[in-house]
């Protein structure tokens, strides 16, 4: 039987949804039945009314819907798919820090585990961060994980002075500056839009920052033709698919040797077949002990509840 359709009967059978995000590749995102940042698929996950979740994209992700659906199924296509951002920031030095800062509120990217999102007071996604740190009393000092450049980033837009950890994306810290300068000069019509994981130096090249989201919005809205994409080159299916006369260029990593270092190596674990064994096999499913989904229900809830 085809693939898709064996992962199109497994779905019925199953009652299941499958979320999908940007960085995933093309064929997942096309049999998804709902494609997006990772606000927005947290925001699908909190709503569906499916029996099964299938979460298309890596474990931090999944956990979040879990999180929201204590009862459901979440299954992960390859188990390993994880982060660098959230392996940058174990729990039990997370809570030693956060215990050296006592009377800073903790802003923690959802880019981490479930056990730093129990520890937090409230989460963000980069589509989101600004409005969660302008939600805090301006007199608060704030501890902001696990990305240092996103932080870097609010601090300039915000104004406020935050305390960062010192967690890095592989992805994003990779693209070459002197490469993108050098594309700029190649396509001198073409736009700039950039992921706020990247380095400052990277970012003050862009003329967008933002969300996978908000990077899309932005190529679909605007009347250029030709833009340089410093992201996960994942997204560049969606912004083709919408926008089919412009030209879109994915910014090239630093290393000049074979490895595609612009792709994320965890989102790309998963695959069409894996998806479809996951379904088959009910297996490998998320688990989240049930005392860390009441700890980190709370700081997710609040994020969720600013809209
Ligand atoms: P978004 O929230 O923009 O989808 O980003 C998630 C991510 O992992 C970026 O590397
Ligand atoms: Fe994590 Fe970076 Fe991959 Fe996003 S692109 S999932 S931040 S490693």
């Amino acid at each position: 039987m085809d693939i898709l359709d064996k992962i199109n009967r497994l779905r019925k059978r199953l009652n299941a949804v499958i979320l999908a995000h940007y960085y995933q590749e093309s064929r997942i995102q096309d049999i998804a039945d709902f494609v997006g940042d990772s606000l927005a698929l947290a925001k699908k996950a909190a709503e569906t009314s499916a029996d099964v979740i299938v979460f298309a994209g890596v474990h931090f992700m999944a956990e979040t819907a879990k999180i929201l659906n204590p009862d459901k199924p979440v299954l992960l296509p390859d188990m390993d798919a994880g982060c660098s951002l959230a392996d940058s920031c174990p729990a039990d030095k997370f809570k030693e820090f956060i215990e050296r800062h006592p009377d800073h509120t903790v802003v923690t990217y959802v880019n981490c585990s479930a056990e730093v999102k129990a520890l937090s007071d409230i989460l963000c996604t980069s589509t989101n961060a600004v409005k969660v740190i302008n939600s805090i009393p301006p007199d608060k000092p704030i501890i902001f994980a696990p990305d240092k450049h996103l932080g870097k980033f609010l601090m300039k837009r915000t104004g406020r002075d935050l305390l960062l950890w010192d967690g890095t994306c592989v992805v994003h810290e990779t693209f070459s500056e002197k490469k993108l300068v050098q594309l700029k000069v190649r396509y001198p019509e073409a736009l700039v839009v950039a992921h706020p994981e990247c380095p400052e130096q990277i970012l003050d090249l862009a003329d967008h920052v933002g969300s996978t989201s908000s990077l899309l919005n932005f190529v679909c809205e605007s009347s250029a033709r030709q833009f340089i994409v410093v992201t996960e080159p994942g997204i560049l299916h969606q912004m083709k698919l919408r926008n089919p006369n412009k030209e879109f260029i994915a910014a090239p990593s630093e290393d000049e040797g074979e490895c595609a270092c612009n792709e994320c190596p965890y989102m790309k674990l998963n695959t069409l077949e894996k998806l479809a064994s996951c379904m088959e096999n009910m297996s490998p499913q998320v688990d989240v002990p049930m005392d860390t989904i009441e700890k980190a229900m709370e700081p997710l809830n609040r994020m969720l509840s600013l809209g």
